[in-house]
């Protein structure tokens, strides 16, 4: 039995760097005022074809939606923004504070040609600043994912790609412009960048497409359609990054996949890989809440990809694995006493350890012990079960020394500082 196409098993062995991305996360988005938030995985299809878009490739091709057993059309989500802001409308979070600092961790899904950095099922660490439209917030929220990934040592080079995209009115003006522009190279065009063109066509800026891109060379750029209100709103931004000594390029052809944008749109990219490159996405979103129902509030967030992040820090990784330190072997368990009893104080002092299960020799189990890499085999053979005695090896350097059960607690404050 092999899983789905597009989604992996994550192994123990992997779990680890997960479980420090997380920590990571939480201990520093806690400092910035940063609150978890866990949504379902399901939700009404509805939710992403009103923030998403219908003309989007989520929307259009990519969502996992199904009917349920009372025919209400469902999906899985594809990404996170659209579920936080329906719970945030759905629990008045906006009640209670004027803004909201939300974080979520948590699989996502998308049915798109598996690769290398591309599953069906991924996962996203994602903030969202909620109810705020100053440009502050936009930077704080950069800041953020910058710091973590310096933080998560994601010591591959990465550079932050930010436009601004304005207002639904300016890119109304920018879109005439644009059309206008493209129809007279519409034959020359790749048949993605033609369909857009009708019905989504600042998407056609986003194309990989080589003689797409050479005919965008000469297009209108958006820029000149904004007013001095976006205009201040993303140089403040730039400012700021400068201050903050975070580096970025201006990018005139950066436009988000997802409809619900306005005004910043940014992306981290890595060079490490041509395709799949982006590994955070993220911007502002200040009409999201209230097209689906919730009160006028602006927001703004990114998104990074926990899959392509991992492979990133991959490098990283290996030296890092946690070893096993205490290995306990035992001849006999029908006189059970002093395991329990070794255990019990292991566990007081928070000491990981592995109790052997397989009632092979003893030699066999301390030879596992060093496959494992232990760094200390508890042995308990039946002259240590019948004295009440424990023998303590340790592995690297072969030397040994059999101290008493009530003993232990003592030796114990010694094997804490190794
Ligand atoms: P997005 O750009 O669609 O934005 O996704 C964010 C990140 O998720 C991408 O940069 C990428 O690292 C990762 N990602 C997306 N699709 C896949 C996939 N099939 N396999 C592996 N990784 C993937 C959003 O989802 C927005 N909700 C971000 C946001 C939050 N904007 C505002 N707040």
């Amino acid at each position: 039995m092999q899983p789905l196409r597009g989604t992996k098993d994550i192994l123990p062995k992997e779990i680890q760097e997960w479980q420090r991305i997380y920590n990571v996360a939480n201990n520093l988005l806690s400092i910035y005022n940063y609150k978890e938030i866990r949504t379902p995985i399901i939700e009404n299809t509805e939710l992403f074809t009103r923030s998403i878009g219908n003309f989007t490739d989520i929307v259009n091709k990519e969502m996992y939606s199904f009917n349920d057993q009372g025919n209400r059309n469902l999906t899985l989500r594809p990404e996170g923004t659209a579920s936080i802001a329906r719970s945030f409308i759905t629990n008045k979070l906006y009640i209670d504070k004027p803004i909201n600092r939300l974080w979520y961790l948590g699989p996502m899904f998308r049915y798109e040609r598996p690769q290398r950095g591309r599953q069906r099922q991924f996962h996203q660490l994602g903030i969202e600043c909620i109810g705020s439209n100053m440009p502050i917030a936009d930077i704080e929220v950069i800041k953020l994912a910058n710091d973590i990934l310096k933080e998560i040592e994601c010591k591959e080079k990465y550079v932050l790609e930010i436009n601004s995209i304005g207002n639904l009115e300016e890119r109304e003006i920018y879109k005439l412009k644009l059309v206008d522009y493209l129809r007279k190279y519409e034959n020359e065009l790749d048949t993605d960048s033609k369909n857009r063109m009708n019905n989504n066509a600042l998407r056609v800026l986003d194309s990989k497409h080589l003689k797409t891109k050479e005919i965008l060379q000469e297009a209108p750029k958006l820029k000149t359609c904004l007013n001095r209100n976006s205009i201040e709103h993303f140089e403040t931004i730039c400012e700021h990054l400068t201050y903050l000594n975070i580096k970025y390029v201006i990018n005139d052809y950066l436009v988000r996949g997802l409809d619900y944008y306005n005004y910043t749109a940014f992306e981290i990219k890595t060079k490490k890989f041509n395709q799949q490159n982006a590994i955070c996405g993220g911007g502002r979103y200040d009409n999201l809440i209230q097209q689906l129902g919730g009160p006028k509030t602006p927001a703004v967030g990114w998104a990074i990809g926990l899959e392509r992040l991992i492979i990133l820090i991959q490098d990283n990784l290996n030296h890092k694995i946690k070893k096993q330190k205490i290995y306990i072997t035992v001849q006999n368990f029908n006189k059970f006493n002093i395991i329990w009893d070794i255990i019990e104080i292991l566990h007081e002092y928070k000491l990981e350890f592995e109790l052997d299960l397989s009632h092979q020799s003893l030699t066999k189990q301390i030879k596992r012990a060093n496959q494992l890499k232990s760094q200390i085999c508890l042995i308990v053979g039946e002259d240590e079960i019948n004295n009440n005695l424990i023998t303590i090896k340790w592995l690297q350097t072969g030397t040994q020394q059999t101290i008493r059960l009530s003993s232990l607690r003592k030796y114990i404050q010694y094997l804490k500082k190794i």
